[in-house]
């Protein structure tokens, strides 16, 4: 992806921040239990979060005690994330973009990105993740993707829409079953700052009505980039093959994983 194309995509998800508060899924509770347990962390640690949206992973870490500093790009999602996490005083949002964040002098415990660490300039993010972590401190990626399984008829069909409507979608795009995507530590690996990657992979299905679902799509940077014509026309088409073949209801089928390394150099 090009920097040009990475900035006005990362730069949708301020655009309707309430949606994407309500139609997000979240992630397993056992993610977090597992993460706790990796990092080491407990009421004291130092947490930070790049990119914490409207602060779905935030909030079970808040609950834990850890004091977390949450760097965001978007105000409008930053926004909401405060009144998620009013609560919490042992929780501060900063509004910037990390690739240009002041750290503070005290290293933290634990760097963390939930769906959010691909956003950040691949040519430094590892570096500079390591250089706000004390010696032996974590850096943990979460991302999820979408995998085979759920209404598997619903998204074999629905290529044809995005065939259609979305000049980007690959011919005859298939989703791949969990057991194909496979761990990847070459980024941590390849800076030379972490020791080995520590994988845990979580899969789990949701179940979406019409609207649920549109609603979830139009929280996706790739769809809300759209020209609005073919946007409306891709959502039309998904609706109807939703509420025509599958009485209204679908379900779709997530493989989120943790990716966590501790600061060596
Ligand atoms: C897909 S959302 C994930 C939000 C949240 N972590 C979650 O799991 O729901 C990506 C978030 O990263 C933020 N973001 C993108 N680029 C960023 C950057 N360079 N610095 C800080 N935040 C960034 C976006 O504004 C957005 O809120």
């Amino acid at each position: 992806m090009t920097d040009a194309r990475r900035e006005l995509l990362r730069s949708t998800f301020g655009q309707d921040a309430d949606r994407y508060d309500r139609a997000r899924p979240g992630y397993p509770d056992q993610l977090v239990t597992d993460l706790a347990r990796l990092a080491g962390l407990g009421p004291q640690s130092r947490v930070l979060e790049i990119g914490c949206g409207t602060g779905q992973a935030t909030r079970p870490l808040a609950r834990l005690g850890c004091r977390i500093t949450a760097v965001e790009l978007s105000p409008d999602m930053a926004a909401v994330a405060e009144r998620n996490l009013r609560d919490f005083p042992n929780v501060t949002i900063e509004v910037s973009p990390f690739e240009s964040w002041t750290p503070p002098t005290t290293p933290f415990d634990l760097v963390f990105a939930a769906t959010a660490f691909h956003w950040i300039d691949p040519e430094t993010r590892v570096g500079r993740a390591a250089d706000v972590l004390r010696p032996g401190g974590a850096l943990a990626v979460v991302h999820s993707e979408h995998v085979a399984g759920g209404t598997e008829r619903f998204f074999a069909d629905s290529q044809r829409c995005y065939e259609r409507f979305d000049p980007d979608t690959p011919p005859g795009l298939r989703l791949r079953p969990a057991a194909e995507v496979v761990d990847e530590p070459g980024e941590f690996d390849r800076s030379g700052r972490f020791g080995p990657v520590r994988f845990r992979r979580y899969e789990w299905e949701k179940s979406y009505t019409t609207d649920g679902y549109l609603d979830l799509l139009m929280t996706y940077s790739g769809h809300r980039a759209l020209p609005e014509p073919a946007r409306d026309g891709l959502l039309a088409c998904l609706a109807n093959l939703i509420d025509g073949n599958h009485n209204g209801r679908i379900s779709k089928r997530y493989l989120t994983w943790l990716a966590l390394a501790r600061r060596t150099v």
